[in-house]
């Protein structure tokens, strides 16, 4: 396939993102986007161009309604394209499959589906060449691709020998009104949180447990990690391995990121659509080696933004547009403007 046509089923906080990133693809077409509700947010997508596609019959009129012209249905739509990125929300995912499996195109779903929907997941530092050729594929939560990132990273290095994980989530998105806590930390219950077997759904070889909390803020996730490494490191080995490596930052309080809010305070300050931050952000004046060798340090997540990126390669590779995971790293990060010097990406396949 010289190109990949590709549509994104469910144009929210995911949806949006994904649809700009393939279309700044050159190997990719943005075909359509597909949803529901005819709101001002689908009007943006209609300005910028991209056809919009009425998911359910009854839309069609609601989006003509409201002076969107829908280009047509979603069963017009999987007649043109190779590949849907299904971004509705979990519930419409699953049936949606049923559609996809029955016209036969290619489909990605987002990580609020369960690992069994496609009994394949993916993130791009990890298993990259296992998604070549698929036809069905899960980039995993947020949480979790930023997890894969830095312990795939951290492993390929040092090796992970165990891992522990406090997470500290956002309560919602910043545009969700309808949900909390507004004055409440709430533990995920009972025992460990769903993030540790996430993560070894795609590296099943990582001995990892993760405890999780839900606090009163909008803006991102923080991690708190704990690391039994099987090689010796210290602060600046690791510091150096991180500042290497794509896709992620490193931030210090030192330097005035004090907080999430700075980290988001700078993504605006940049320029970046929506305020995003597509890298896993590490405090590096946070990483501490204790005298037994065990690498401590705090990771703050984007929810929104991190995933983007992977939606990018995970298409590339299932529709064999390329093989190497470097060179689709690489040429995914140079649409964000977030690439780095060529020989940082050489440690991937
Ligand atoms: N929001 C995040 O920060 C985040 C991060 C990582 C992964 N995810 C995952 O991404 C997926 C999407 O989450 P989101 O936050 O973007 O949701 P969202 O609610 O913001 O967006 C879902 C969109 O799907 C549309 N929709 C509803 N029914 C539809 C249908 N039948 N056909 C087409 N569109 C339909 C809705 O109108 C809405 O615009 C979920 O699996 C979620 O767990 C979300």
């Amino acid at each position: 396939m010289a190109s990949a046509q590709a549509a994104v089923i469910g144009y929210g906080v995911v949806g949006k993102r994904v649809a700009d990133a393939v279309s700044a693809q050159s190997d990719m077409d943005l075909v359509g986007v597909v949803d529901v509700v005819p709101s001002d947010l689908v009007r943006v997508a209609a300005e910028r161009g991209y056809p919009i596609y009425a998911g359910t019959s009854a839309a069609v009129d609601g989006f003509k309604g409201a002076g969107i012209e829908p280009a047509g249905t979603i069963d017009e739509l999987l007649g043109k394209i190779d590949v849907a990125i299904d971004c509705s929300p979990p519930g419409v995912t699953a049936k949606n499959v049923e559609r996809y499996k029955q016209v036969g195109v290619k489909y990605i779903v987002q990580g609020g589906e369960a690992h069994g929907l496609t009994d394949f997941s993916f993130n791009a530092f990890a298993n990259y060449s296992d998604a070549i050729g698929r036809s069905a594929a899960r980039v995993v939560s947020c949480n979790t691709t930023s997890e894969c990132r830095l312990l795939s990273t951290l492993d390929r290095t040092f090796g992970v020998v165990d891992a522990f994980i406090a997470i500290t989530r956002r309560g919602v998105d910043p545009v969700d009104i309808k949900k909390g806590p507004i004055n409440a930390t709430v533990p995920a219950l009972p025992g460990f949180s769903h993030h540790a077997p996430d993560v070894q759904t795609i590296m099943p070889e990582i001995n990892v447990r993760s405890l999780a909390v839900v606090a009163s803020t909008t803006l991102m996730h923080v991690h708190m990690l704990r690391l039994q490494l099987r090689d010796p490191a210290t602060p600046d080995s690791v510091r150096e391995l991180l500042a290497s490596t794509p896709r992620v930052r490193l931030v210090s309080g030192k330097g005035g990121i004090a907080s999430t809010a700075h980290i988001i305070e700078w993504a605006r300050d940049m320029g970046r659509p929506r305020n995003d931050h597509w890298e896993i952000a590490i405090w590096e004046d946070s990483i501490v080696v204790d005298e037994n060798g065990v690498l401590y340090l705090l990771m703050a997540v984007h929810m929104e933004s991190v995933i983007v990126p992977e939606n990018v390669d995970c298409i590339r590779a299932m529709c064999e547009l390329e093989s190497s995971a470097r060179r689709s790293i690489e040429a995914t990060d140079l649409t964000f403007g977030i690439e780095r010097a060529e020989e940082q990406y050489a440690v991937f396949a």
